[in-house]
């Protein structure tokens, strides 16, 4: 019998945890930035870019831990005659390396976005067959981020595809994150910790709270296929919720409040996806709650659990450095509700959005109010 625990033990263990993980010494904590996608599509240009990089500087993200600059898809249109891939013209004049260098001045980092088929979900050149040469580009460019898609593959194998894009990547000598998008079909979580930095889990987020799309997926959707993956992420290899949509117009301000605490506890990357140049102030203090910020990019790197599930209300729990623990409250339903948890006699806890110390409590329980669909994030304090 303890053989057959021991046995079931070690299979669950190999099974569960990735035993190495991609060595190039990248995004130890979870990758910070924008991306141009969930809020401009195809419409970037060179100068939505700048501006977004000069926004994100004074808006204070920059100063908040925001580093990427990422433009998605619909850059390139078309390969020359060396098979180099070229940037569109129209909308991109200077070209990227001036591009990159303008974000490098602005002490950001750049990136760009690619796929692994023949052509991109837009329909743009894909990497498939280029993957060295383009490496090479984007390294040359001053890339530090790429972002690598999954559409016109065909029957391209999954893993293959990505380590070519890997090694290429290493070869052109530059250190640039590997962002793999695959929509978590083939369970990229299983094998992606030494392909990837980051692996996205599951199809297209869009700006509503809770919906289903042919596509894509609300904020409720992916926080419920992201649940069990806790024990994949860590330090340099994360799992992929996809961007946020905090401050797009689906979601109301307690939604986006959600929606980045959720992320914080799932120590998601943090890449923005709305418009920084006209954030409303209170869609600026959600993005910039360094508090919140902390709680994602907590050392430890560990992704946060659902610890308690009442149905209409649950408790996120995640652990972090120095034995400490950020605990989230979340109400899903249309009414205000009342959640507890027990945090011990004697113990305060830390509010990360009112920003003040509560307790200690008689019984040791912290009771809070939650509004409809809004989350109360607290950090158990030591003493
Ligand atoms: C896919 C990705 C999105 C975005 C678009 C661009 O749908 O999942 O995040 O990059 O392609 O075409």
């Amino acid at each position: 019998m303890k053989k057959v625990m021991l046995l079931l033990a070690v299979v669950f263990f190999c099974a569960a945890a990735p035993t190495w993980a991609l060595d190039n010494g990248l995004a130890r904590t979870p990758p910070m930035g924008w991306n141009s996608w969930n809020k401009f599509g195809c419409n970037v240009s060179g100068k939505l870019i700048r501006e977004m990089a000069d926004a994100m500087v004074s808006s204070g993200m920059k100063a908040a831990g925001y580093q990427y600059i990422v433009i998605d898809d619909c850059w390139q249109v078309k390969r020359d005659a060396n098979g180099n891939i070229v940037p569109d013209p129209k909308r991109f004049p200077s070209g990227m390396k001036a591009l990159a260098d303008y974000v490098h001045s602005k002490g950001l980092k750049f990136g760009l976005y690619s796929d692994a088929g023949t052509a991109t979900c837009q329909n743009r050149p894909g990497s498939r067959g280029y993957e060295f040469q383009d490496a090479r580009q984007y390294a040359a460019w001053g890339v530090d981020y790429l972002k690598y898609d999954w559409c016109n593959t065909s029957t391209q194998n999954v893993q293959a595809s990505y380590a070519i894009m890997r090694d290429a990547l290493k070869a052109s000598g530059r250190p640039i994150v590997f962002s793999i998008c695959e929509w978590g079909v083939d369970d990229p979580w299983k094998w992606a910790a030494d392909i990837g930095n980051l692996w996205r889990t599951t199809g297209d987020i869009t700006d509503c709270w809770d919906c289903t799309g042919v596509y894509t997926r609300g904020v409720m959707q992916i926080l419920d296929q992201e649940a069990d993956l806790w024990s994949y992420a860590g330090p340099g290899h994360w799992n992929d919720p996809d961007m946020l949509e905090v401050g797009n117009p689906g979601l109301s301000l307690e939604e986006s409040r959600a929606h980045f605490s959720l992320w914080a506890m799932l120590a998601a990357p943090l890449i923005a996806g709305n418009d920084l140049r006209s954030m409303p102030a209170d869609i600026r203090e959600i993005l910039t709650n360094k508090e919140v910020i902390a709680v994602d990019q907590d050392p430890l790197g560990h992704q946060g659990q659902r610890y308690r599930d009442y149905g209409d209300t649950e408790v996120w729990s995640k652990e972090l450095a120095g034995h400490a623990e950020a605990y989230l409250l979340l109400n899903r339903s249309q009414t205000p509700r009342e959640i507890s948890l027990y945090v011990g006699k004697g113990k305060r806890v830390r509010d990360l959005w009112k920003h003040e110390d509560l307790g200690p409590f008689a019984d040791g329980f912290f009771r809070a109010r939650v509004v409809p669909h809004g989350v109360v994030m607290v950090k158990v304090l030591a003493k």
